[in-house]
């Protein structure tokens, strides 16, 4: 059994809403709208992201990952979030606060990804503002990174209308379609 350290005590973190985007934790009622969004988005999004597992747009394979959701919010390690238009009834994309750091550190790393056709909406500025929220206010986080490929001009543009600074480029960083990509770092924090 997972040793619970979430500030939330077993109980699901809240979700956030504001006049255009709902934030909520994922759970298995999203399989069927995240697999077709993600599906028809695999072209827009892969050159930004890690290779997809073969299996990865299965239902086995979501429910691996709603699995681990719990475990890691649970265990206060992650918080993942759906985002849903502001009426909650279409998926448009999702953000992810990994890597939780306590002690002197307070600090999470903010991923994010939007399905290509609710692309330059503002959904994602508004799920950002809404988990910058939660982040300061709920779990009591000082310190929120995000790193992005430097061509990345969506996504360099998102972190600095978000109020994130750019702090410097970090080689080698992540591994991004199959290679080790120098990223631009960018943090926000707590007001
Ligand atoms: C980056 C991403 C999440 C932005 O999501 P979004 O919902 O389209 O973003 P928003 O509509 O809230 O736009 C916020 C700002 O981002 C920038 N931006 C978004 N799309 C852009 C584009 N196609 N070209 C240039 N800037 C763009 C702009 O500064 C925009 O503000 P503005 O509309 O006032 O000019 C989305 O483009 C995406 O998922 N891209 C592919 C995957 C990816 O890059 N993931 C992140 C890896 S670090």
């Amino acid at each position: 059994m997972a040793f619970l350290r979430s500030p939330f005590s077993g109980d699901p973190p809240p979700s956030l809403r504001d006049g255009r985007a709902l934030i909520r934790v994922p759970d298995m009622g999203d399989y069927e709208q995240w697999s077709v969004l993600r599906a028809q988005s695999r072209d827009f999004l892969s050159p930004w992201e890690p290779i997809w597992p073969a299996n990865d747009l299965t239902r086995t394979a979501f429910r691996s990952r709603i699995r681990q959701y719990w475990r890691d919010i649970d265990e206060d390690v992650a918080y993942p979030y759906f985002i849903y238009d502001s009426d909650g009834e279409t998926l448009v994309g999702a953000l992810t606060l990994s890597n939780v750091r306590r002690g002197v550190a307070q600090t999470a790393t903010l991923g994010y990804w939007i399905g290509q056709p609710h692309a330059r909406h503002g959904y994602m500025t508004s799920a950002v503002r809404l988990i910058c929220d939660f982040a300061f206010r709920h779990i009591g986080l000082h310190r929120m990174e995000a790193a992005c490929l430097p061509h990345n001009t969506a996504s360099v543009g998102l972190l600095q209308k978000c109020g994130f600074a750019p702090e410097g480029l970090a080689r080698g960083y992540l591994k991004i379609a199959g290679e080790w990509r120098d990223h631009l770092l960018f943090a926000r924090l707590s007001d």
